[in-house]
């Protein structure tokens, strides 16, 4: 452990002066200014004030997470600074053992990716972005609809918005508030293990009479964090004793079905009338006629939200 984390293990949000951490971490307060500085670099979302240091109101510590836990996603729980992407440090930890619903969470991401080989940017300190690590036992058919189950769990979290298939969370406005990317690691046997990664950009500039973004955008992050959790974990186990349910929900919230839209696949684009889902998830598009199933690609509305 880098000797500046003893220092993020004492704060919390209530502000404590310099002196005071300094004697408890018996330390010379400049020692442990040069820390506050560090941590602040990493991307931990330290404040200072004329009292002294505290970590900003719903931060999401262990400390602060544990109580907040009702299931066993993210009981095993690493809370980072800066890495280059969650999702190879989750892989890395999967391969060390790391049991199912282990999660690992980074303030700031150096290389951040996201679906369809693009580039994730968040801001340090503001957004949620963690892998979760799933051990799924799922026959083929319940683990294609994972995908689906994790939009599902986000836009039931945040409250607000609705899912461009498969699972990014727009806002009433169309912005994009969330996106999820999943990775699978194959053995000889199936899917050995699958990481699944959400970015989250809670503080959005909230715009103008969008009551419901603003009451989204006001919660802790550490309790957003602890409800996603316990819904990824909920719809997870749906998917193992009634996956129909799991499409049933995404429909509801769902801003491309009935819609027209242009798909961009590996194969190339076609633009058609979102009808329906697959059972596998795959989106059902009407082309001049006649159904074609996608398994992935990107999507574009047509026309306004
Ligand atoms: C997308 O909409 O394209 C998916 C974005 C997924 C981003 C998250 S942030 C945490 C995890 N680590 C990554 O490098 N990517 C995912």
């Amino acid at each position: 452990m880098q000797p500046f984390i003893a220092l993020l293990t004492r704060l919390n949000e209530t502000w404590q002066s310099l002196g005071g951490l300094a004697e408890s971490l018996e330390r010379p307060p400049a020692e442990v200014a040069a820390w506050a500085h560090r941590l602040k670099e990493e991307g931990y979302p330290l404040e200072l004030g004329p009292e002294g240091y505290r970590l900003a109101p719903g931060t999401p510590t262990p400390r602060a997470l544990k109580p907040l836990l009702r299931g066993t996603f993210g009981q095993l729980y690493r809370y980072e600074g800066a890495l280059g992407s969650t999702q190879d440090a989750m892989r890395t930890w999967a391969e060390e053992g790391a049991g199912e619903g282990a999660l690992l969470l980074a303030e700031r991401q150096e290389a951040g990716r996201g679906r369809q080989g693009r580039v994730w940017t968040s801001r340090a300190g503001a957004g949620l972005t963690f892998s979760l690590l799933l051990r799924p036992r799922l026959p083929l058919a319940q683990l294609s609809l994972l995908p689906l189950a994790a939009g599902v769990a986000l836009v039931e979290a945040c409250g607000v918005g609705g899912l461009k298939w498969p699972n990014d969370l727009l806002a009433p406005d169309g912005r994009k508030l969330a996106g999820v990317l999943l990775e699978a690691k194959l053995g000889a046997e199936g899917v050995r293990y699958a990481v699944l990664g959400v970015g989250l950009n809670v503080y959005p500039p909230v715009p103008e009479g969008a009551a419901a973004v603003a009451e989204y955008a006001s919660r802790s992050r550490v309790e957003l964090l602890a409800d996603l959790l316990d819904r990824l974990e909920a719809r997870y186990h749906q998917l193992y004793h009634e996956p129909e349910g799991v499409l049933e929900a995404y429909r509801a919230h769902s801003l491309t079905l009935g819609r027209e839209v242009k798909v961009t696949t590996q194969q190339g684009g076609l633009q058609g009338q979102a009808v329906g889902l697959g059972p596998d998830g795959a989106l059902l598009l009407k082309v001049g006629g006649q159904i074609r199933a996608i398994g992935a690609g990107d999507v574009q509305l047509v026309g306004q939200l």
